[in-house]
Order: C-alpha cells, then sequence, then structure tokens
C-alpha cells in the first residue's frame, strides 16, 4: 500500500517548474551545478568537461546581468572510495582531502569560477542528509525490507537482471558485468532500507511529458521515457555498517549506512542553504552531468525530491563522454588525458576553447593532440588573433585609436560587406540560443564564421593600400577599421564564457573597460545606424602580444628534434 502523506504534502505538480529552460523574468537567479567527483582516483580530462561545461553557463548567466551561483564538489563517501582509501594504506579522510584538494587545484587553475565547493564529508552536509532521509522517513517513503540482487561497485549502482550480461575480466576468468558501463557487478543479499520509488513512476512520466525540456538534450529526454516504460522496482537506499563504514549512518539505526548516491545528490541542496533557508537558489537548478549518470539524476533525484515535497531541478544538461584513440579512458588502457598536463601544453584557454567548441552533446568525441593543435591554430591564432593584429598594427593605425565611422565612405561597401554586418547584427541572438541550450559548438561555430567574414572583409579593401595623404582615402580607411573593430569588440564580448583570458587580452587591447563587456553592450556599429558610439576616437589599449601562440604538431615537433640531432 502507498502510504496517504507520500504524494500529497505538496501537490507535486506546483513543485515542478513550468517551461523548464525560461527563467522567471523577476527572479535574475541562477544556480548551476557539476557532478560531485569521486576522489578514488585523481582528474581526467572528462572530469575537467563537465566543469567546463557548467563554467561557461555559469560566466554566461552573469554576463547577461543573471546572480549566478555555480557550485563544484566531491563525493567521498561509499564502497568505492572506502576502498581506494584501504588500498592505498591512508585513513579515508586523509586520503579523501588530498585527491579533493587536486580536483580544487585543477579547477582553480583551469579558470573554473566555482562560487561554492562542497565535499560531502562536511558536517553541513551530513546534516542536510540527514534531514532530508527523516523527511522521507516520516512520510512513510522509506521501508525496512531487504535487497537481493547485482551490485557495481565501481557505479555504486544496483542493476536489474536484464541489465547485466557476461563477459571476461583480464585473466580471462567469467564475470557478470553491468551492460551500460562495462564494470564488474557482485550479487549481494542484505537487510537494508528500501525506498519506495516505484510509487512514482507515473508522477517522473508526467513530469517528463508536461516539461520537454527538463532533459537536454532530446535524445536523453527520450532514453528516460524509454526507461520509464520498463519496470521501476523499489531502490535500496542503505548498505549493512559492516560492509560499508565510509558514510553517514542511517537516523536512528547504526548498523545501516546510507546509500551512497543518495547522499551525493542531497549535496545540490545542501550548498544552498537546506535544510535552512534554501528557496531563493533550490527552485533555478540546473544540472550538468555526463550521460553514464543520467539514470541517477533523472529518475532518482526527482522522484527524491518529489518525495521530499522540493521542486525539481529546471533542466538537467546532459553531455557525452570524451574518448582517446577510439576507447574510453581507463588507467589499465593507458590512454588517460591528464588535465593538467594537456592545459599547461595548450594553454587554459586553448583547453577550454578545444573541449567546448569539439565536445559535442548528443555524441561522444575522440581527442587527439593533433585535432587540437590544428583547430586552436585554425581558429585562436591564425582566425582571431591574426585579424586583430592586422586591425592594431601600427602600420594601419599609427595613432592606435579607435577610428572614426564615416557613413559616406561606407558607401563604398559591397554586398557581402552588407551580408557581414547583418551576420555580426545577429550574432548574439545566435550565440545566446546556443550557449542556453549548451549547444557551445554550435555558438563557437557561429562566432568563427562571422570572424572569418571580417577577415574576408579587411582583405577585400586592404585598407593598408589606401593612401592616408587623401583624406577621403583616410577616411574610408578608418571606417574599415572601426567596423573590424567592432566586430572583434562583439567576439570578445561573446567569447568570454568560453576563454575568459583571451577575451580580457582582446577586450583590453581595444580599450573596452570591464564595465563595458556585457549583455547590454553588444550593440553592434551604433554609427551605422546613426547614433553615437562610445568607442569612436578613443585611444587602444596597450598590446600585450600575441592572442594565441601558434601551436606545433606531433609531426613537427618530431622534425625538430630530429633535426637538432643531426646538428648535434
Ligand atoms: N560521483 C558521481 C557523481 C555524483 S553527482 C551527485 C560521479 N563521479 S565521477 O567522478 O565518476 O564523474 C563525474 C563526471 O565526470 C560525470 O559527469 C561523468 O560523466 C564525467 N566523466 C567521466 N568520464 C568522462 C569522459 N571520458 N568524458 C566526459 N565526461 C566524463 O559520477
Amino acid at each position: 500500500t502507498i502510504p496517504q502523506c507520500a504524494l500529497v504534502i505538496r501537490p507535486w505538480s506546483s513543485a515542478v517548474n513550468h517551461g523548464s529552460d525560461q527563467l522567471c523574468k523577476e527572479n535574475s537567479s541562477f544556480y548551476i551545478t557539476t557532478p560531485i567527483f569521486y576522489v578514488n582516483a585523481a582528474p581526467h580530462l572528462g572530469h575537467l568537461y563537465s566543469a567546463v561545461i557548467a563554467d561557461c553557463l555559469h560566466r554566461w548567466k552573469l554576463l547577461q546581468g543573471f546572480d549566478s551561483r555555480f557550485a563544484t564538489g566531491t563525493d567521498e563517501h561509499g564502497l568505492k572510495i572506502q576502498q581506494a582509501a584501504e588500498a592505498a594504506s591512508k585513513a579515508p579522510l586523509t586520503f579523501c582531502t588530498e585527491v579533493s584538494e587536486r580536483f580544487r587545484n585543477l579547477f582553480s587553475s583551469c579558470n573554473i569560477s566555482f562560487t561554492d565547493y562542497i565535499r560531502t564529508t562536511e558536517q553541513r552536509h551530513r546534516r542536510a542528509v540527514e534531514h532530508f532521509w527523516s523527511v522521507l522517513w516520516n512520510k512513510g517513503l522509506i521501508y525496512k525490507g531487504s535487497y537481493e540482487g547485482w551490485y557495481s561497485t565501481q557505479d555504486e549502482s544496483f542493476l536489474t537482471p536484464s541489465q547485466v550480461g557476461d563477459a571476461l575480466d583480464p585473466s580471462g576468468k567469467e564475470v557478470k558485468v553491468s551492460l551500460e558501463s562495462g564494470h564488474k557487478v557482485e550479487w549481494m543479499k542484505e537487510e537494508n532500507y528500501m525506498f519506495r520509488l516505484s510509487v512514482f513512476r507515473p508522477f517522473l512520466l508526467d513530469w517528463l511529458v508536461k516539461n520537454p525540456g527538463a532533459v537536454q538534450p532530446e535524445r536523453f529526454h527520450q532514453t528516460v521515457l524509454h526507461w520509464l516504460q520498463e519496470d521501476l522496482p523499489d531502490l535500496s537506499v542503505s548498505r549493512q555498517r559492516s560492509r560499508l563504514q565510509w558514510g553517514i549512518p542511517v537516523p536512528g539505526d547504526p548498523e545501516q549506512t546510507i546509500y551512497v548516491w543518495l547522499d551525493a545528490l542531497v549535496n545540490y541542496l545542501t550548498v544552498v542553504g537546506y535544510p535552512d533557508k534554501h528557496d531563493q537558489w533550490w527552485p533555478v537548478a540546473h544540472h550538468v552531468i555526463g550521460k553514464d549518470i543520467l539514470k541517477f539524476h533523472a529518475l532518482y533525484w526527482p522522484a527524491f525530491l518529489l518525495g521530499a515535497g522540493l521542486p525539481l531541478p529546471q533542466v538537467i544538461h546532459v553531455h557525452s563522454h570524451w574518448t582517446v584513440g577510439g576507447r574510453k579512458m581507463s588507467k589499465s588502457l593507458g590512454n588517460v588525458v591528464d588535465p593538467f598536463e594537456h592545459s599547461r601544453m595548450f594553454t587554459n584557454d586553448g583547453m577550454r576553447y578545444f573541449l567546448l567548441r569539439q565536445g559535442v552533446p548528443d555524441s561522444d568525441c575522440d581527442y587527439t593532440h593533433d585535432k587540437v593543435v590544428k583547430l586552436l591554430n585554425a581558429e585562436l591564432a591564425d582566425s582571431l588573433g591574426g585579424l586583430l593584429n592586422r586591425c592594431t598594427a601600427p602600420a594601419l593605425n599609427p595613432a592606435q585609436v579607435y577610428p572614426a565611422f564615416c557613413s559616406q565612405a561606407f558607401c563604398r561597401a559591397v554586398a557581402e560587406d552588407h551580408h557581414m554586418v547583418a551576420a555580426v547584427r545577429s550574432l548574439p541572438t545566435v550565440v545566446e540560443k546556443h550557449y542556453e541550450s549548451m549547444h557551445v559548438y554550435k555558438a563557437l561555430e557561429a562566432i568563427s564564421a562571422c570572424v572569418r567574414q571580417t577577415n574576408g572583409f579587411v582583405q577585400r579593401h586592404a585598407p593598408w593600400k589606401l593612401d592616408r595623404r587623401y583624406s577621403k582615402e583616410q577616411r574610408w580607411l578608418d571606417t574599415i577599421v572601426h567596423v573590424a573593430l567592432e566586430c572583434l569588440r562583439i567576439y570578445g564580448t561573446l567569447l568570454q564564457p568560453v576563454v575568459p583570458e583571451i577575451s580580457d587580452r582582446l577586450l583590453t587591447r581595444l580599450g573596452v573597460k570591464q564595465h563595458e563587456r556585457s549583455w547590454k553592450d553588444l550593440h553592434f556599429l551604433q554609427r551605422y545606424e546613426g547614433t553615437k558610439c562610445p568607442f569612436e576616437g578613443r585611444m587602444l589599449g596597450s598590446d600585450s602580444g600575441l592572442l594565441f601562440n601558434r601551436l606545433e604538431s606531433q609531426k613537427q615537433k618530431a622534425k625538430k628534434s630530429h633535426k637538432s640531432g643531426h646538428l648535434k
């Protein structure tokens, strides 16, 4: 029987946000989270990717004038961490602190501008989890039962028989594995607490049907709907203390430890002050997650929240994975990409740009050194860097000013120039749409196409060939440079969420002040419309060198070291 109080304390439909990706106009708060990272191993490129996506959306919201909060942190309880600490012969908390610091350092050094860093071993989190548990318990949504079935420690996940298959381990022994992750599973049978997940099936279905943007991209929304066609058994939410000591004890039953996923998911609430006042931020939550943890975020988490009478997240943004050599990164394959090393090699912004320009949320992407070099050289060094260099070079711009626009001179513009102006004018709206739906690669594609058009415009009119001694020519030259600098100002402003350091250098070089770099400053080429341009006549900022230094491919590097070997 379904406990009465389970569903009626707060009508669930009013707890769900309508029009998932549209924030209420009067509410300028925004809350974005990354998954919290397991501390059983060092950070890798995939982890950085989750963080970079969330950082990009957070910076975008700030640029738009939102009061945005951005949480990340580490997931430190559970069997997997307990075993990793044992293997390292360290006390669990010491072990967790060390690895958690590595994540924090990585994020700080890669300009991940989190406002909150949560560790599940903190006291504030324990209090939140205990409270959350008690709410579910008091509503009769948790009962004492027994679980018998498959468990994957690597995924910290319970699996039904249909989710399990046969495989051979590296020594050739037959083992059972999760069909989804490929990780080994074990049969377990124990007394523990169960959550009435099955009760929530129709409510989850209704939520997804009424909120088609709740899980994005659409493909993953469909996946969740498909899961809901099948049986949704109750979920074990605790483990026997004898098996799992490293976790939060069940309130009132010290013989049981709370299941690590229930513990971990509550982190999103802890950050915003739960169980105390949390209503400014919780209703505007957006989660960024990898596709491997969709079930936990789109089935278990909403069910827990509905049970606790809390609003559901506005959007769950799902991304796909990075592979290396076409395969999942793994220590045993030796193909794990170290994000520290690669960010040093390609610069922070280089790494961020590559991940967001090449990463497609719908499908996996393969990471190769030469792909990074090729893309960054073409788009950041040559195209964008080249354009800035050309238009600010003393030879072309000896006075080092933001030159004047002359409408009469602009009559020399041809059809392609007008197309470019139209494209740049609509660029902010195009970019907004793609950033908001986390299709950052499409936003960058659009910016990159405009940069190419601006380069074409400058190339076509070759201002360096104009003779300054004739005032008509001088005015046309100034107009060309003015238009190009206006384009660069728009690109620099729109690129801030992706490449904050490069954008800062670019905008500083153009003389654009800090308070002139937001959504409200994206009016393009105001002089063309007959209004005043605040930048016209202003001195350019100091030249801090190339925007992005060209990188060498592995082939070029090898050739060089071969040559220098010969010379010796
Ligand atoms: N601790 C859980 C999350 C709990 S959230 C309440 C967890 N941690 S994790 O460290 O394994 O993964 C964190 C994130 O990294 C996930 O979003 C995951 O998808 C992402 N990635 C892990 N490997 C990845 C790639 N190879 N590529 C892209 N992202 C990947 O799951």
